[in-house]
């Protein structure tokens, strides 16, 4: 176990009685499959979206001004535990990396840069490689077909991951949300008609082989190592979710968007299908990766990507059986967007000390279940994500659902995370 150092400090804890914001559980819209445009030219998203949407709003806020949590209220000085070995080195003995997303704004504050570089080796863009900032307008329309380029804000990051050594998941390709909705049309004009499957099949293929080129030759083939092809195509009761991509080529877009991701990818970078609510779908997509072959039998898809959006009053034990039922399907499984939020969906706890004593036993016990897994060979991973690391700065900052607190100090889930008991609220 690890050994620990301490010293006297300042303490900081979050102790305000600020009420949590709206909880938002994914899987509480099950069944919901209407499409709406959220924004009309640019994204298209279901009513489940829309929910996750309110959320989206602290996500884009997060992105440009760090949310204030609550008032972080000053203690009397107490021991505060640090730890001798960082994420990314614990993660590596059970073989993982371990990851956080990362937004433009994390990288223009040097203590989010000193803290990401020493606790993670593994990046997801937040939202910079989505289909709505990948995909060029201009371009496209003046070639007639999807043209891709990286925005300023992605070659950033993407840069500052490749100076760091950090390895980068690619998320995300094929999904119903944060997709333009003109990519769709005849002439990729809104006012037309819905092109033909032969016409969609087209340009997906030219899509995702134009993201593969562009990231080789951008000299970021070696970082990536996974890609998340397909995001969210099926809803809790197993019913396929109603998306633009479906309505043009048909149910079967899921199965082409990994035959061209296999077609165009680098070997190197496996293939994933990531989902949410992963805990109410395992037949679902248990049953779905089983269609993911070629004509030889051969998998077209190589890791299953669960979401990870948690709650402290979440059943535990289902989810890691969910998980280990996930792994007998011999994929790969990553948790790709790990965060676990104080209370329940519609009842969200206020972030008091025994809440968060709570959140640092339920994440130290999540961890625990996931690396004994790994180790005994139960299941197969390579990597763990975590949503952010900071409450101030995650897209449900109001449920404080990460590691550390506002004022980027660890909090009870940080010990937890890093397997260190004594120190995880217990
Ligand atoms: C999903 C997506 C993420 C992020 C979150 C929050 O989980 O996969 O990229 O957008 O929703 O909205």
């Amino acid at each position: 176990m690890k050994k620990l150092i301490s010293f006297f400090m300042a303490a900081t804890m979050m102790l305000s009685l600020a009420a949590c914001g709206n909880g938002v559980s994914q899987a509480d819209t099950q069944g919901e499959s209407s499409v709406t445009s959220v924004s009309s030219e640019t994204s298209v998203t279901t009513s489940s979206e829309e929910v996750k949407n309110e959320d989206n709003k602290n996500e884009t806020s997060a992105d440009t001004t760090e949310t204030s949590v609550s008032k972080a209220e000053e203690t009397e000085p107490e021991e505060e535990a640090l730890p001798e070995a960082y994420l990314s080195e614990i993660y590596a003995t059970h073989g993982l990396k371990v990851g956080t997303c990362l937004s433009p704004n994390m990288l223009n504050n040097s203590v989010n840069v000193k803290i990401i570089k020493e606790q993670f080796n593994s990046v997801t863009l937040e939202n910079d490689m989505k289909p709505e900032a990948i995909i060029n307008k201009t371009e496209s329309v003046a070639a007639g077909n999807i043209v891709v380029s990286f925005n300023s804000n992605a070659k950033k990051m993407l840069d500052f991951a490749k100076e760091n050594n950090m390895a980068v998941r690619g998320h995300t390709l094929v999904w119903h949300s944060q997709t333009p909705q003109w990519i769709f049309y005849e002439d990729f004009d809104t006012k037309k008609e819905l092109v033909s499957r032969e016409v969609m099949l087209d340009r997906m293929e030219t899509y995702i082989k134009g993201v593969f080129e562009l990231i080789s030759e951008s000299g970021y083939e070696d970082m990536i190592y996974a890609y998340d092809v397909v995001n969210e195509a099926w809803m809790e009761d197993g019913s396929m979710r109603d998306s633009l991509w479906k309505q043009t080529i048909g149910d079967d877009y899921l199965w082409y968007a990994f035959y061209f991701a296999d077609k165009y990818a680098p070997e190197s970078i496996d293939l994933y299908y990531n989902d949410y609510n992963e805990q109410y779908k395992v037949s679902t997509l248990t049953k779905f990766v089983e269609t993911l072959k070629d004509d030889d039998g051969r998998y077209l898809i190589d890791g299953i990507g669960l979401q990870a959006h948690l709650y402290t009053q979440d059943n535990l034990k289902s989810y890691l059986k969910a998980v280990e039922d996930i792994g007998k399907t011999g994929l790969k499984v990553q948790l790709t967007e790990l965060d676990v939020c104080l209370g329940a969906y519609q009842q969200p706890q206020k972030n008091t000390d025994t809440n968060l004593k709570n959140q640092g036993q339920w994440y130290y016990e999540l961890i625990e279940g996931i690396f004994e897994m790994v180790d005994n060979g139960t299941i197969t991973s390579d990597a763990l994500t975590f949503w952010g690391y900071a409450d101030s700065l995650s897209w449900r900052s109001t449920q404080y659902p990460l590691l550390y607190d506002g004022q980027k100090k660890p909090k009870y889930s940080y010990y937890g995370a890093a397997q260190m008991k004594e120190y995880a609220g217990y």
